[in-house]
């Protein structure tokens, strides 16, 4: 058939239509975060082996296991603190080279480590903006800063903070985690890591953070989780990856899992409900 300039541009339009189609389909199947026979050693000592693992755009994934188990070195490899020993990490489907906390953060990795690292002495929205404050004229514009502190909080429903220049110090521990929170989220965020978020928390503290957990996912951002309270894990995640003497030994929906199998491969590694995951090379 001759082509015509009509058709010429119908057909590319065609052709524009089913690239974007294509490229959103990728962004519904391609995990937001795949790791591939994941190690990592400190001399004689392995700490993780052969991880395999996908994190989905936009769901919680709880990470649990026994002490030392390797949970906290698995997230410490997936923040570019340490780069894999050997295996490979994947950002939607493309390999990362060269992961360096400051790559991941590019990335949109926001990870919030137990400690939290606020600073007592200074208010909410100093701590917000610690290191990369807006100015405007040469001098720190404050009413912006205060403006999206409050804006960002309210975004988050954290509605318990009675003002954004309070100082840290007098905040409650879930007000704290909040902050740490939504501090982790203030750039572009794709993937938040909170360690133990819960841990130090009382009960309705920890309900506030669990809502906010699932605030963030209902925006579209993955969580990864790490927590010792099964009560908490049921009740916020959508996925659980369960790590046992430095491998990943099941991981799945949260609906394949209850409490007693989650027990079971926490302690043991296995558990004759669910299957549990093998070891691929990568
Ligand atoms: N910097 C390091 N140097 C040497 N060994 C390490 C280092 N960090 C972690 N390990 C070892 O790696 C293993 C996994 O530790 P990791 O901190 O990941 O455990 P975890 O699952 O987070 O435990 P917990 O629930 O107690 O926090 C442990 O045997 C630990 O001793
Ligand atoms: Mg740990």
């Amino acid at each position: 058939m001759e082509s015509t300039p009509e058709s010429t541009e119908l057909s590319a339009s065609l052709n524009d239509a089913s690239e974007r189609v294509d490229s959103w389909v990728d962004s519904q199947v391609t995990p937001l975060l795949s790791l591939r026979g994941v190690s990592k050693h400190f001399g004689p000592v392995q700490a993780i082996q052969g991880v395999n693992l996908d994190i989905p755009d936009g769901q919680v994934t709880a990470l649990i296991g026994d002490n030392g188990a390797g949970k906290s070195v698995l997230i410490k490899t997936i923040s570019g603190i340490w780069p894999p020993s050997q295996g490979r990490i994947l950002w939607r489907g493309k390999e990362v080279h060269d992961h360096t906390p400051r790559y991941a953060a590019e990335l949109g990795i926001a990870t919030v480590y137990q400690d939290l690292a606020l600073c007592d002495n200074l208010d909410i929205v100093q701590n917000m903006y610690l290191g990369r404050e807006e100015t405007k004229f040469g001098v720190l514009d404050e009413i912006k800063m205060e403006l999206a502190t409050n804006r960002l909080l309210k975004d988050l429903s954290v509605s318990t903070v009675k003002s954004v220049r309070q100082l840290v110090a007098s905040l409650s521990g879930g007000q704290r985690q909040a902050i740490a929170v939504a501090r982790a989220v203030m750039r572009d965020s794709k993937l938040v890591i909170l360690d133990e978020p819960t841990a130090a928390l009382g009960v309705s503290q920890t309900h506030q953070v669990l809502e906010l957990i699932r605030t963030l996912s209902s925006r579209g951002i993955a969580v990864l989780v790490i927590s010792h309270n099964l009560n908490d894990v049921f009740q916020v995640a959508d996925r659980i990856a369960v790590m046992h003497l430095g491998s990943l030994v099941s991981n799945g929906p949260i609906s394949d899992y209850d409490t007693a199998s989650a027990v079971d491969l926490i302690t043991t590694g296995q558990s004759s409900r669910v299957p549990t995951t093998s070891v691929p090379i990568p």
